[in-house]
């Protein structure tokens, strides 16, 4: 086994790096050596990818009280990492993008100026790493070598960020050999920010109360202090692979989605593909591992990613994307045999979970995992839960939020081309809220420019997967609000001429879809049965897609009606389809109150294709 170099020092602030030979570029050793002479890390170790090395940060951790192993004989090579209760999540208020000028970061992302932010960075990382080890941690955004990947070096003092990066990206020293003496990598530095106690004690999940997630887009930079959590954290997902790409994407001409990718197959074995963005904790992970129905004779679902795309247009001027990542993190609680069998199926060994709850016999679970939960289990938090106390005060066994953390190799669904460097042909874009009211369950955008202005008004209630208030409907343009790496309105110009350029080209464009599985009744449950009973609306798009399928046409696209979906075994009544399908004029005049919100805050730049969408709209929901 390659033990990693290792470097003993800190006498005089001074860290030595001494990197392995196998690494072969000045740049990224001197690059190394600034960020450990400014943290002053005690070591610094260079990540070599092996499983021998994955096992050994797992047992410090255990050792350290980061993580829990869980019983082998249930959830083998499987931990419990259990997070500080102020760090369960992304902190968009944290989060900046410090462009040159503050117009390219536009008003939806935080902005201050990159001088600045650099010397308050400089500060904070000064010595923030003191008594820790700071790992490098290469990695490949795409499968390793292939010309559409993007390599990123991650430099944190987390070893729960090294062994979860080596699950989510393709990890190790392998990325050294693409990068050779001088190849082009993101520089990702990351701290927990937490200093020690006294000596050298340690809690077992450091982070800081103050907090700090730093792009910065024109060097392709990103800093992160303070938080040790998922998307904060993990800089190969969304500060990387959305933010910094979105922005290499402007430039070159390719599109970085919050996107979910998936291969969807009829009985006859023609095969499509489709990329849907739904918001964070929206149902992407679910919609991509879907199971058909039975009563849908023969349709399958693949996967190919579940939460990022990176799509880039063909020779033959189709749209070809790719899913960046080489794992799942996933949200837990909701996920079952019945909710989404895949899933679970992928969770059965080799996982790192994170804020579940720890049975007694050393296993995981989460609410609705089981419809009986266990008389007894170990809170996130550590302390005792049972059924009982849970119906007195409302108690959470597991945080709404919690994570799982698995290789997508291991998933039942996965599509043997998931790691075609090609990319596969996208045929349809879905884009979805949650919405308890008003959103009609499907509809179909007439063109690209109004699918474009669906997709850029989309609203959606506010969930666990960011820290903040809860279930309050705000626009997320294209579910990318808190990933976009440059001003929204140029990003909906991009997509418009990304459209312009296919219809140049004549080639055949992808439609756009909106869908919303969340409408609500007047018990406040949801209407539609969702999870896999949403193939029905798959096999209806599939039907648009191949001009089979027909719908009805109203103010805003065209929905199905009743008789337009196959309902083969599913109970689903005229009236229940009313009440996901209905669009209520006074509901929709509010709707469009909010999408001029939108436009007014987006004024500066906004392409006039949007109000041009609107207007149309208007006139055909008065007539
Ligand atoms: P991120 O990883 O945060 O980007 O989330 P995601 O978009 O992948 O969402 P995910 O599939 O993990 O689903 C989030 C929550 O919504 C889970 O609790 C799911 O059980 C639930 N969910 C997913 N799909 C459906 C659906 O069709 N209907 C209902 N009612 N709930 C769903
Ligand atoms: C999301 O919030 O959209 C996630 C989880 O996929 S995180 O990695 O924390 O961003
Ligand atoms: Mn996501």
């Amino acid at each position: 086994m390659n033990q990693p170099a290792v470097v003993e020092e800190n006498k005089n602030n001074v860290v030595d790096v001494e990197a392995p030979a196998y690494v072969r570029h000045r740049r990224l050793i001197e690059w190394v050596q600034r960020v450990a002479s400014l943290t002053k890390p005690d070591r610094v170790v260079w990540c070599d990818g092996t499983q021998a090395e994955y096992d050994r940060l797992c047992e410090q951790m255990v050792a350290a009280g980061t993580m829990k192993k869980l019983n082998p004989a249930k959830r083998p090579n499987s931990f419990l990492a259990c997070s500080d209760p102020s760090d369960v999540a992304r902190v968009e208020d944290r989060t900046f993008i410090c462009s040159e000028r503050r117009e390219d970061a536009g008003p939806t992302n935080n902005w201050i100026d990159p001088k600045e932010m650099r010397s308050t960075l400089d500060g904070l990382f000064d010595g923030s790493m003191r008594g820790r080890t700071m790992y490098v941690v290469p990695f490949s955004m795409g499968p390793l070598g292939s010309p559409i990947a993007h390599i990123g070096v991650e430099l944190s003092d987390s070893p729960y960020v090294a062994t979860n990066m080596r699950i989510m990206t393709r990890m190790g020293r392998e990325v050294f050999d693409v990068l050779g003496e001088d190849g082009e990598f993101v520089p990702c530095v990351h701290s927990v920010g937490a200093p020690l106690a006294d000596g050298r004690k340690d809690v077992p999940w450091p982070c800081n109360d103050t907090k700090y997630i730093v792009h910065f887009p024109e060097s392709r930079e990103i800093w992160s202090f303070g938080s040790g959590y998922g998307g904060n954290a993990l800089l190969g997902k969304k500060c990387f692979a959305l933010r910094i790409a979105s922005t290499m994407g402007r430039d070159e001409g390719w599109l970085a989605e919050h996107m979910l990718i998936l291969g969807v197959t009829s009985p006859e074995g023609r095969k499509h593909h489709v990329a849907a963005a739904f918001p964070s904790a929206c149902g992407k992970t679910n919609f991509a591992m879907l199971i058909p129905p039975q009563d849908l004779n023969g349709w399958k679902v693949t996967t190919i990613g579940d939460d990022i795309a990176w799509i880039k247009p063909g020779k033959d001027g189709r749209l070809y994307a790719i899913n960046p990542e080489a794992g799942y993190f996933g949200v837990a609680p909701g996920t079952s045999e019945k909710t989404n069998f895949n899933a679970m199926a992928t969770l059965k060994e080799n996982v790192i979970f994170t804020n579940v709850a720890l049975t007694d016999d050393g296993d995981v679970w989460w609410e609705g995992m089981t419809d009986t939960p266990p008389a007894h289990l170990i809170d996130w938090q550590g302390r005792d839960w049972t059924p009982e106390l849970a119906k007195e005060t409302g108690a959470k066994a597991a945080h709404p939020n919690a994570r799982f953390t698995a290789p997508a190799s291991q998933c039942p669904s996965i599509d043997p081309d998931w790691e075609n460097p090609a990319g596969v042909p996208i045929d349809a874009f879905i884009f979805g809220g949650r919405r308890s009211t008003t959103v009609p369950l499907v509809t179909e955008a007439r063109d690209w420019k109004e699918g474009v202005y669906m997709a850029a008004t989309m609203g959606s209630e506010t969930t666990a997967a960011a820290a903040g208030q809860q279930g309050v409907v705000r626009r997320d343009p294209f579910a990318m609000l808190p990933f976009c790496g440059y001003n929204m309105s140029d990003y909906f110009g991009h997509w418009l001429k990304i459209g312009e350029r296919l219809e140049a080209l004549d080639a055949k464009a992808p439609k756009f879809f909106c869908v919303n599985w969340f409408r609500k009744g007047d018990d406040g449950k949801f209407v539609w049965p969702g999870f896999g009973e949403n193939m029905r609306v798959l096999n209806w798009m599939v039907g648009r897609i191949e001009g089979t399928a027909s719908g009805e046409e109203h103010a805003f696209g065209i929905s199905p009606r009743y008789e337009d979906i196959d309902w083969g075994g599913l109970d689903f009544t005229r009236d229940q389809f009313e009440q996901v399908i209905s669009v209520n004029d006074a509901a929709w005049r509010d709707e469009l109150a909010l999408h001029d919100e939108l436009f007014s805050k987006l004024q500066s730049g906004l392409p006039q294709a949007l109000p041009e969408a609107k207007a149309g709209m208007e006139k055909r929901l008065a007539a």
